[in-house]
């Protein structure tokens, strides 16, 4: 750490940010808050991403799901800033990839605990001591999955409409502490999470073109972007909404064909 920052200088703990869009969050806020906290199950990217960060930042070890882990992860924010200002829910797997009929409870049970337990945990831990300073704010990883129905992703769609909900009750409850809680709901990003789900067989990269309106999937760094917003004074009169961050998609309600498919429209340029 630089000891020559003043104790006051603001904190942002970001979840699952050892990789894809918590990094690009995690970079993204570093321009915005003194020190940023990486937290993530694998302690190693953890560590070596908040190094790469800069010395102001810090790695945690955390695994969202585990409450002794949550706590010692706010514990050691506390200890080493004095401080925390942001949370960011954004630790996350992607599903079974399987049919409500082939779904596991282990799998099913999984699903639920990383997002569900995860972002009630976290978000508690950190509202302990947003309550007690009257003010703080929360972004959560919501997800399209969670607006509507998508075949195949049966617990993660249920995750994920639980976030929204969580969303919801949680800014209801602490508006008046001064606390905002917000989410994203972002459409396919390419990260590990999509490239695996293109690699087992579970996701056609070009059937999410042709069904977006803007016809590409999104970067970590779009979704860093309004998670930025959404966690700065610049939304100091937004709470308890979950904003689409996914090219039109949910905005579309037609049939794909109505767009025209991608591949044709490049052939034709
Ligand atoms: N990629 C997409 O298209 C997409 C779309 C909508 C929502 N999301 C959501 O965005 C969030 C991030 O997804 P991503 O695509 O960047 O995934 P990713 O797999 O690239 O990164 C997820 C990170 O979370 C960490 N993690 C997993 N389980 C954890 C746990 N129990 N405790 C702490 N850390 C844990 C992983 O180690 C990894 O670093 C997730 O909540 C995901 O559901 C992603």
């Amino acid at each position: 750490m630089n000891t020559d920052q003043p104790d006051t200088a603001r904190v942002a703990v970001v979840t699952g940010a050892g990789d894809g869009i918590g990094l690009a969050t995690a970079q993204r806020l570093a321009r915005d808050f003194e020190h940023v906290v990486i937290a993530d199950v694998r302690p190693a990217a953890a560590f070596a991403r908040a190094a790469e960060l800069g010395q102001r930042h810090l790695g945690v070890a955390c695994d969202v799901t585990n409450e002794s882990d949550v706590v010692g992860l706010f514990d050691a924010v506390l200890q080493r800033f004095g401080r925390l200002d942001v949370l960011v829910n954004n630790a996350g797997i992607g599903e079974q990839s399987v049919m409500t009929l082939e779904q596991t409870v282990e799998g099913f049970d999984r699903i639920l605990a990383v997002h569900l337990r995860g972002t009630f945990l976290a978000s508690r831990e950190a509202a302990r001591h947003f309550v007690a300073q009257q003010s703080g704010a929360i972004v959560n990883l919501g997800s399209i999955a969670g607006l509507a129905g998508h075949p195949g992703r049966n617990a993660y769609g249920a995750a994920k409409a639980g976030i929204v909900a969580m969303t919801e009750a949680m800014a209801s409850e602490w508006a008046r502490d001064g606390i905002r809680v917000n989410a994203v709901a972002p459409g396919y990003v390419m990260t590990d999470l999509v490239r695996d789900l293109i690699a087992r067989g579970a996701l056609n990269p070009s059937d999410i073109e042709d069904r977006t309106p803007m016809a590409r999937f999104a970067r970590p760094e779009e979704i860093a972007e309004a998670i930025a917003f959404l966690a700065s004074p610049s939304a100091s009169y937004i709470t308890g909404v979950t904003l689409p961050v996914d090219g039109g998609w949910q905005a579309f309600g037609a049939p794909p064909a109505r767009l025209g498919r991608v591949a044709d429209k490049r052939e034709s340029h």
